[in-house]
Order: C-alpha cells, then structure tokens, then sequence
C-alpha cells in the first residue's frame, strides 16, 4: 500500500515539510487540501497516512477540520499529524485527533515543527532571521522523518485546561468564524500585472481577475496568505503594511503547489 501525505499550506512551510517527508518515506502521494478535495469526500487507504498543516489561531486552519470531517472512511496503517507553527500550537493536535477519532482512527503520532511566522507583517523582513530559523527546522524535520520511517508513536504535547478551552476553544473557534472574511485585508498594488498565479494558488477559489483586469476577492477566503505570500510581483498588500515584508518560504516554487 502507498504512503498518502494530505497537506495544506499558504507560504510554503508546510508544504516543504510535506514533500521532504514524502521524498524520504518514499512511494507517497502528496494531495493538497483544497475546496475541491473536501467536497470529493474520500476514503483514505494507505500505509502511512500524514497530515501536514499550518496552526491557525491555536488550530488547523478551517478547511482542514473540513476535510477531516468529510472523509468518507479511513484505512492506515500509521497515521501522524505534523503542525507547520510559529511558536504557539496549544491543542492543535487534540483537535485533529477528535475528529479523527470521530472518524474511526486516531493518529499514532503528533509532530509540530517550529518555521518563521508568515501573519504578522514585519516593519522590516529580517531574511537572516528567517534563513536561521529555517535551518533549524529542517534539523527538527530530520528526527522526524525518522520516527514516521520507523512508524514511532509520538504523544500529544500537554497543554493546560486554560489553554485548551481559552485559546484552541473559544478563540479558535471565533477566529474560524471570521477567516472568510480575511481577505478584507487585502489591496492590489500597481505592480500588478493580471498574471493570475494568485487566482491559481488560492485553495479556496476565492480570487478571481474581473474582464476590466481588476483582481477581486469573494470573502470565502481561508486565511492562508498563499496569495499574497507567493504574488511574483509582491503586488498584494495586507492592510498598510509594504508587500516586501511579507514572508515566504524560499525553498518552494510556485510550481511546487500542485
Ligand atoms: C491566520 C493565521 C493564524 C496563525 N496562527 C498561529 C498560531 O496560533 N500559532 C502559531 O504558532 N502560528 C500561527 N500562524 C503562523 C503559521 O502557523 C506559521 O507561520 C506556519 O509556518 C505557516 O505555514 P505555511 O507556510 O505552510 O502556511 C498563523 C498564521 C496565519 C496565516
Ligand atoms: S499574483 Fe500578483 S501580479 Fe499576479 S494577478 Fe495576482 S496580484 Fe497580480
Ligand atoms: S484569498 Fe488568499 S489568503 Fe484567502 S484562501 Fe485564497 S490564497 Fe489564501
């Protein structure tokens, strides 16, 4: 049985993670989480079965609980969650695991790895910082890669009961609410040249280029910065902040998102 990697990422750390895992386990299929692959409804047969995401808010970002509720029947024979995070994951996996537990397989594995932060826009992008942390990261995916090779179990990390219900409950749960509406936060620049790599790159489907070549957003966005992370000409703004300072992972293509 093939291994299957289920990932979803907006400005490439998680999708770095997956394919460096899928490379190194071997014979596995990566698919990307989109709003095309919740609404397919699949059933799960693999040996190895990963789950690779962003923590959103103390959480997986909204379309992934999606997905996990909308999967038909789960067969794996190990199953690991890794949270892609920039320092604050809380009860992330506990979440995943209830609604894998619902259905009917728990994970054997929770991993979280720690990779630069791509929500708060930097006064000025510190890329040496950036470049650092990476480095890091990828010495922390390597005792990782070898666990889920030899289909270790790897425990939940605690988290107190404040945590769980103050911030992975209620504040999670209040920030999934607003995710549609998100992309408010965006403008275009005039660097902008209708390329459309963003209308391509959005999981959600949200993007859309008018006939007058205005690019719009439909607010059922899901909060992963993919556009405007991974905008060629850095023509996306959040809110005032200068598009340069936005972070994204350097070692992924555009290309790399299939
Ligand atoms: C809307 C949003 C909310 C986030 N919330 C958290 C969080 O609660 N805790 C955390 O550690 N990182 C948080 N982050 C940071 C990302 O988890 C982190 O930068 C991750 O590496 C992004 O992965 P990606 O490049 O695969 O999207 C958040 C990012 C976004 C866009
Ligand atoms: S990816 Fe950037 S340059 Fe291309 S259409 Fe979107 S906003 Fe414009
Ligand atoms: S509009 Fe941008 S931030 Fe929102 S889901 Fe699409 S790519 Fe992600």
């Amino acid at each position: 049985m093939e291994n299957v990697i289920f990932w979803f990422s907006g400005s490439g750390n998680s999708l770095l993670a997956a394919k460096k895992i899928a490379d190194a386990i071997g014979d596995c299929r990566l698919i990307r989480i989109t709003e095309k692959t919740v609404g397919e409804k699949i059933s799960v047969e693999a040996d190895r079965l990963g789950l690779v995401f962003p923590v959103h808010a103390w959480g997986p970002p909204d379309m992934v609980e999606r997905f996990i509720l909308s999967l038909k029947t789960v067969n794996a024979r190990y199953a690991f969650s890794l949270a892609v995070n920039a320092g604050s994951v809380e009860n992330t996996q506990g979440i995943v695991n209830k609604l894998m537990k619902a259905k009917g397989r728990e994970m054997n594995a929770f991993f979280d790895l720690r990779t630069p932060g791509n929500l708060g826009m930097r006064r000025r992008f510190d890329a040496e910082s950036a470049a650092a942390e990476l480095r890091k990261a990828e010495t922390k995916l390597f005792d990782i890669i070898a666990d889920i090779k030899a289909r270790d179990t790897y425990p939940m990390p605690p988290v107190t009961v404040a945590r769980r219900i103050l911030k992975s409950g209620f504040a999670h749960a209040m920030v999934r609410k607003m995710a549609r509406g998100f992309d408010k936060n965006f403008s275009v620049t005039d660097s902008c040249n209708r390329c459309g790599e963003c209308v391509r790159l959005c999981p959600s489907g949200n993007i859309e280029i008018t006939g007058l070549g205005k690019v719009i957003w439909k607010h059922c966005c899901n909060a992963c910065m993919a556009c405007i992370s991974r905008c060629p000409r850095k023509a996306i703004r959040f809110r005032n902040a200068d598009p340069e300072n936005c972070y994204r992972n350097p070692l992924v293509k555009n290309s790399d998102y299939e």
